[in-house]
């Protein structure tokens, strides 16, 4: 089946993540103004939080698929929350698609905090992820 990368980003951080998960599964990280536009296998959806919430735009996309899925597999940078998991797998499961239980999850550059997170390190270990998901 195939693979999706979509990612929702305001300052860069989480698009490097969805750049660097879309190198190993060899297709474009795209911004989730761009639907789905066939069937996919496994959809990894990048994401944040601000002021505590996942952005409106994440929860409209996923509200707005049309296509099967296979399972959404979560990636997200924060400044200071652990995960976006929680709060995508509720929009996921709300809208009937599957959340697989595994998920990335680094920090995210916020001001004078984590400066220049995500590093190399975290990409790497953004790839290393994507491959053990995708049986790589
Ligand atoms: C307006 C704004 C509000 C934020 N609020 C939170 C927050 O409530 N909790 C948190 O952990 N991080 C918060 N952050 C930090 C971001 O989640 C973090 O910098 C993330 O990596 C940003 O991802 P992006 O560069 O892909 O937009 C906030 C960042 C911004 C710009």
């Amino acid at each position: 089946m195939k693979t999706a990368v979509r990612y929702y980003t305001r300052t860069g951080n989480t698009k490097k993540l969805a750049e660097a998960v879309a190198k190993v599964a060899g297709v474009e990280a795209l911004p989730i103004t761009e639907p789905l536009t066939e069937d996919i296998g496994t959809l990894f959806l990048a994401s944040s939080v601000y002021a505590a919430g996942v952005a409106g735009d994440v929860k409209k996309f996923i509200a707005n698929i049309d296509v099967q899925v296979g399972e959404v597999v979560n990636i997200s940078t924060a400044a200071i929350i652990e995960s976006t998991y929680a709060q995508v797998k509720s929009i996921v499961e709300i809208n009937g698609l599957k959340m697989s239980e595994h998920e990335y999850h680094c920090r995210g550059q916020f001001t004078l905090m984590h400066r220049g997170r995500p590093n190399a390190k975290d990409l790497r270990d953004a790839a290393e992820f994507a491959k053990e998901c995708l049986g790589q």
